[in-house]
């Protein structure tokens, strides 16, 4: 019945729905609900990113594969971070972490696993994701706000944010209806359209992060290939220094923006 829908990889998620399932009839109404379009980690209600488990409710964006690179960059940053920083003052240092436009968490949630410790914050538009984070997240000691972009970040973290990151939506209006029906049906659209060009939440992202990037900090953003140049040059001015990022296994591309460590002199 899942090949017959359109699974690609029908037989992997007929054994994970079985195993899922807690009776036949369970069952049955999961791989209808499958066959009827909705996204096969809403069926489970979970994903699988970065090793991790991370629950994903219905109508909130599911994490991709691609976004691991992002999680991996951040990650190096960070645990550098933790090791210099650890040099200079005693006690363990954690890395203050922000992950603006979070979804279900699972970009926290995997940096978090993975560095051990960390002071971090999440913040999300739709109070579905916002609920959804608050769980992925609790581990972890995190705070997570629901508002726009910086809005409801305490004002106490400006100057202080060792890695900003956001995979914010970037997908060009006109671009959204040609995405698979699983992300243009069972995605909130607000998840996904970047306006006219993809860029107008990053290029808002961008603009603030240096207020909110300690010395040294870095703002690292997801987006398509075909944007990074545009992305990079607003980053640049902006006062950050950038580096562009590609994961050809992955297709993904991250544009990391530097805070410097010290205030450029007026026209160097
Ligand atoms: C592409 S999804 C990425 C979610 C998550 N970062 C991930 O990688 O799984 C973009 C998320 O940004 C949120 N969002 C859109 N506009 C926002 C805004 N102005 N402020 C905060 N969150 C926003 C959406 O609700 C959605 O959860």
């Amino acid at each position: 019945m899942l090949r017959a829908a359109g699974c690609v990889f029908a037989e992997d998620e007929a054994r994970l729905l079985i195993e899922q399932a807690p009776t036949p009839a369970d069952l049955a109404a999961m791989v209808s609900q499958r066959t009827a379009g909705l996204p096969l980690e809403h069926v489970l209600g979970w994903a699988q990113f970065c090793g991790l488990r991370v629950a994903v409710d219905p109508g909130v964006f599911v994490p991709r594969r691609r976004t691991e690179f992002l999680v991996q960059q951040a990650t190096a940053l960070a645990s550098q971070h933790n090791q210099t920083s650890q040099h200079n003052q005693t006690g363990a240092a954690r890395a203050v972490v922000v992950d603006l436009c979070c979804g279900s968490g699972a970009a926290g949630a995997a940096l978090a696993a993975a560095l051990g410790r960390v002071e971090l914050y999440a913040v999300d538009l739709d109070p579905a994701a916002v609920r959804c984070a608050r769980r992925n997240l609790a581990a972890y000691g995190a705070r997570v706000y629901e508002g726009d972009l910086y809005q409801p970040l305490p004002a106490s973290l400006h100057g202080r944010v060792d890695v900003l990151i956001a995979n914010a939506p970037y997908v060009p209006t006109e671009a959204i209806e040609l995405m698979p029906q699983e992300a243009r049906i069972h995605e909130p659209r607000a998840a996904l359209d970047g306006g006219a060009d993809g860029l107008a939440i990053l290029r808002r992202v961008i603009a603030a992060a240096p207020l909110w990037l300690a010395p040294g900090g870095h703002l690292l953003i997801e987006t398509g290939q075909r944007q990074a140049w545009q992305a990079t040059e607003n980053i640049t001015s902006h006062g950050l220094i950038p580096k562009v990022s590609r994961s050809d296994d992955l297709n993904a591309t991250v544009i990391i923006g530097a805070r410097p460590t010290t205030r450029q002199a007026p026209g160097s």
